[in-house]
């Protein structure tokens, strides 16, 4: 039996029954509620103009966060509430706060990204309760919204204007009743047109589900499956949603690991092993896509989608990672690069998948570091991804750990360069042979990001970077090596 989708919007429970599961919601606020407010720009989740905010219980509390409505799914929202542009306006008719500093700053120019930036601003302003935060907090908040016209002077002016205005209350406690009260215990399934979208509640729901139809496709945060409807037009029938299962939303430290549950979104992801790696990780953290996109996306979908230029799977590897798999017949644990089989094929079993990621916590004697190139600081693909892991006794390497993404079918370790540094000493004779072996262990493509030959001696390279900042004798900081430490907003 199919049970309807409730979400909270503009103070009332809507009720979706006929939707297709695959609509997304920037649809259904468009087509079917007729809010027009939120715009579509690229439906891909690259430009922002469709920003809304979505609130979901989380322990007693109402979360809010921004996520592009281009890529989520209607039924995604079912238990949740959700906000647009629509609900900034005051019961008086005044502007709220963000849009009145837009309209003093001139933030906005023909007005089609407006929407989306005033949704950005306003995340930031609940999250700080309308108290001005540093530069880097505003980038970072505007990292997933274009403007082509206006230019983004004025719309960063505005997210400190906004705080100088009277504060308008959100009303937190309304919000978490309404979602009480829609709160599910266990599984529901929403079928349209022979079409189902399952969301279970439990693992144990989960395991069974996962089972019952190894065929069906895992949904967690859809940045990646959203746009296989949206641009591939791809058709979805059968969809397992993870996202209500709360098992999976838990983070654990055990025997020197921190074990992430695959439903814990990358911004938490990213925030958990920064607090562990702060030098070496803060600045993926922020690179990795936009906000919204890591408020939806999550660490386990980008290990399971296992992208050959995703960003997480490099420095995993490198840092020795495992994926935890599960199946009816228990739990597996793989290495991470054992994971990876070929160009989107893993060793994922029918009816398996995956439960959580581990990250080994730092370890005396290893250097890590990790890069990322791409031709933007945010919200890019990169073109290479390089992770190195060292074990360093003084001036020799015991072992070392080399992954790349952006370089073969797969993130890969680069078994030749590492033979050719282990137990040696780390000097530069050592480094140019490794730099070396690493033209005999990828073969990388030429594509759109970059030709072949761009990447190989990038992959070089980054190999030199490290060493500079790892060698014995007069080790570079990382500011010294960095081409964005000279960019003092980025700082
Ligand atoms: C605008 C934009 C920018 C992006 N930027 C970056 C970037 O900078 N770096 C980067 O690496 N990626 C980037 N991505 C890709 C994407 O955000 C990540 O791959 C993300 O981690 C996917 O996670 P998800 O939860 O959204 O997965 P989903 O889209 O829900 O799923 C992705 C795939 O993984 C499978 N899957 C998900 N969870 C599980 C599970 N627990 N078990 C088994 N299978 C599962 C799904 O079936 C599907 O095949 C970007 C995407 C967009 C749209
Ligand atoms: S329409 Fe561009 S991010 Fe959604
Ligand atoms: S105001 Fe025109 S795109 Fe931003």
């Amino acid at each position: 039996m199919s049970e309807p989708i409730h979400f909270y919007y503009r103070g009332t429970v809507h009720e979706v029954n006929a939707a297709s599961p695959t609509q997304t919601v920037l649809q259904h606020l468009r087509e079917d509620l007729h809010c027009t407010g939120t715009k579509e720009g690229c439906a891909e989740g690259d430009c922002g103009a469709c920003t809304v905010v979505v609130g979901s219980l989380v322990d007693g509390r109402v979360e809010l966060k921004t996520v592009n409505s281009c890529i989520q799914f209607t039924p995604t929202l079912d238990g949740k509430a959700l906000f647009t542009v629509e609900d900034l306006q005051q019961p008086d008719g005044a502007l709220h706060p963000v849009q009145q500093a837009m309209v003093e700053c001139h933030g906005s120019q023909c007005g089609f990204c407006t929407p989306g930036f005033v949704m950005s601003l306003w995340g930031m302003y609940l999250k700080n309760d309308a108290q001005p935060c540093a530069r880097k907090e505003v980038d970072d908040a505007l990292s997933g919204n274009l403007c082509r016209c206006t230019g983004y002077r004025p719309i960063i002016e505005a997210a400190r204007r906004m705080t100088e205005l009277p504060k308008v209350e959100f009303d937190r406690e309304a919000v978490v009743q309404q979602l009480q009260a829609l709160k599910r215990d266990k599984l529901a399934t929403y079928s349209v047109g022979g079409r189902h979208f399952h969301a279970p509640r439990t693992l144990d729901e989960l395991v069974e589900l996962r089972a019952s139809r190894p065929q069906a496709l895992v949904l967690a945060g859809s940045t990646d499956v959203g746009l296989w409807v949206t641009k591939q037009m791809r058709e979805l029938n059968d969809i397992i949603y993870l996202g209500h299962v709360d098992a999976l939303k838990q983070m654990t430290e055990d025997g020197g690991m921190l074990e992430i549950g695959a439903g814990v979104s990358l911004n938490d992801a990213y925030e958990a092993v920064c607090r562990h790696y702060p030098e070496q990780l803060s600045e993926m953290w922020q690179r990795f896509a936009s906000l919204p996109i890591r408020n939806a996306g999550t660490l386990g979908g980008n290990v399971a989608n296992g992208s050959p230029i995703g960003d997480s799977m490099p420095w995993m590897i490198a840092l020795g990672s495992e994926v935890v798999l599960r199946g009816a017949g228990g739990r597996r644990v793989l290495a991470m690069e054992a994971f990876y089989l070929d160009y989107q094929k893993k060793d994922m079993q029918p009816g398996e998948f995956v439960e959580a990621v581990r990250v080994p916590l730092p370890r005396a004697g290893v250097q890590f570091r990790t890069y990322k190139l791409a031709k933007r600081f945010d919200q890019d693909i990169s073109a290479v991804c390089a992770a190195f892991a060292f074990t360093l006794d003084g001036g020799t390497v015991k072992e070392a750990r080399i992954a790349f993404g952006g370089m073969a079918a797969t993130p890969r370790r680069a078994p030749l360069a590492e033979a050719a540094l282990n137990g040696k000493a780390w000097d530069e004779a050592n480094l140019a042979a490794a730099m070396a072996a690493l033209a005999r262990d990828y073969q990388p493509l030429s594509d759109m990001r970059a030709s072949s030959e761009y990447r190989m001696k990038t992959a070089q390279n980054l190999l030199r970077r490290y060493w500079f900042e790892t060698r014995v004798d007069a080790p570079l900081a990382a500011s010294a090596v960095n081409a964005f430490a000279a960019t003092p907003c980025r700082a």
